[in-house]
């Protein structure tokens, strides 16, 4: 019961599109035994456009695997009718064997923040770390569809971009900085302060995914417009550093894990809607962009249209207030110097 629900709240019209039978949606996790990867692992077996799950970590993917396997969500059946083994673990040397034939890889491998740390402060560990993985993903299977999860995102985006062009096989339309989960606290929060519903409060959050790179532009909607003054002030800053919230409460246990689980569901279930052929999946994501690169910024998380093929359409940022202007201006250079520092990091 709870699972048949569960499926259809995070993408609702999955049915209308999952019924071919030669469709690979095979998902990767890559650190799929940590805080995020083991619930994300666990939302993405219940996603129905999910064909089957290959769960890799440097420790503790196996029994991760044989813990998700267990829940009894559908199954696939593949063209020859046989039912297709849905999830498989895999250990810290199996990493070539997880990524065998996977459409879309799930990247929250890395270190967490602790109280008082900002998330360019995890660059030296997790930096070299999405590298390596992104380097395998070339390897293997350099087709597919990247989701980059591990902070600090403004950076680590850039460094699988550079590390997938020395290999030759970078393709823009197909990698992803997963900042759902600034949309999600947007709309959470939004809907907290004008007693409405999250899904009325559908807040588009572009820039990047760190403190002042996070801009949500709450004009855009007619409950956001409403706010002013220090409420705005406010509520901004909550979405802007809604994760020092958790970091800060989980004392020196980590970061968001939970709710990002559930954003990277909720995105990853987008483009797989996307890539199963649905028109008009839009969501912000953080990708190459043409937005801002006059401006030497070419990475910008804006709305995005998923498609067969990935990103299929960059939205403009649209009209906005004077605030937001604001927000932007102080945006723009920070999110620059994040992503330089990506890239030399690679070069
Ligand atoms: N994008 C976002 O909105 C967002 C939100 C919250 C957290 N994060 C980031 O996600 C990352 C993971 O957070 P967490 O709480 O799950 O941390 P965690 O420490 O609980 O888990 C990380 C996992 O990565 C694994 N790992 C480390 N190196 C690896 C490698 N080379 N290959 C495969 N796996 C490897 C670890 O063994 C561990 O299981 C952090 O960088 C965190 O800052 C991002």
């Amino acid at each position: 019961m709870f699972a048949r629900s569960a499926a259809r709240a995070l993408q609702p019209s999955a049915r209308l599109f999952s019924s071919s039978a030669s469709r690979n949606f095979k998902v990767a996790v890559l650190g799929a035994g940590g805080g995020i990867g083991q619930p994300l692992s666990l939302l993405l077996k219940n996603d129905p456009l999910v064909t089957s799950l290959s769960l890799y970590d440097i420790r503790g993917a196996p029994g991760v695997a044989a813990d998700v396997g267990h829940v009894d969500t559908p199954s696939e059946v593949c063209s020859f009718g046989h039912i297709m083994s849905e999830v498989n673990g895999y250990a810290a040397d199996q990493l070539d064997q997880a990524l065998e034939g996977v459409k879309v890889v799930v990247i929250p491998a890395g270190v967490p923040r602790k109280p008082g740390m900002t998330r360019d402060d995890l660059f030296n560990t997790n930096a070299s770390i999405v590298r390596d993985l992104a380097s395998a993903v070339a390897r293997v299977s350099p087709e597919a569809h990247i989701l980059v999860i591990s902070n600090p995102v403004n950076s680590t985006v850039p460094i699988v971009a550079a590390t997938l062009e020395k290999a030759g096989v970078f393709n823009p339309a197909r990698l992803f900085g997963v900042t759902t989960l600034d949309v999600v606290r947007a709309s959470r929060f939004l809907a907290g302060v004008t007693g409405t519903q999250p899904s009325e409060c559908n807040v588009t959050v572009v820039g990047g995914h760190s403190g002042p790179t996070i801009v949500p532009l709450l004009s855009q909607l007619s409950h956001g417009k409403s706010i002013a003054g220090e409420k705005y002030d406010a509520l901004v800053h909550r979405i802007q550093f809604g994760g020092d919230e958790v970091v800060k409460a989980k004392d020196g246990a980590g970061s968001a894990t939970l709710s990002m689980a559930y954003a990277g569901a909720k995105f990853a279930n987008s483009l797989l809607r996307g890539l199963n052929g649905e028109k008009g999946v839009v969501t912000p994501t953080f990708v190459k962009s043409p937005l801002f690169a006059d401006q030497g910024i070419d990475f910008f998380a804006s709305n995005v249209e998923l498609g067969v093929d990935g990103v299929e359409k960059i939205h403009p940022i649209g009209e906005i207030s004077a605030e937001e202007k604001k927000l932007l201006d102080a945006c723009l250079p920070e999110l620059k110097k994040n992503i330089e520092k990506g890239k030399a990091f690679v070069a």
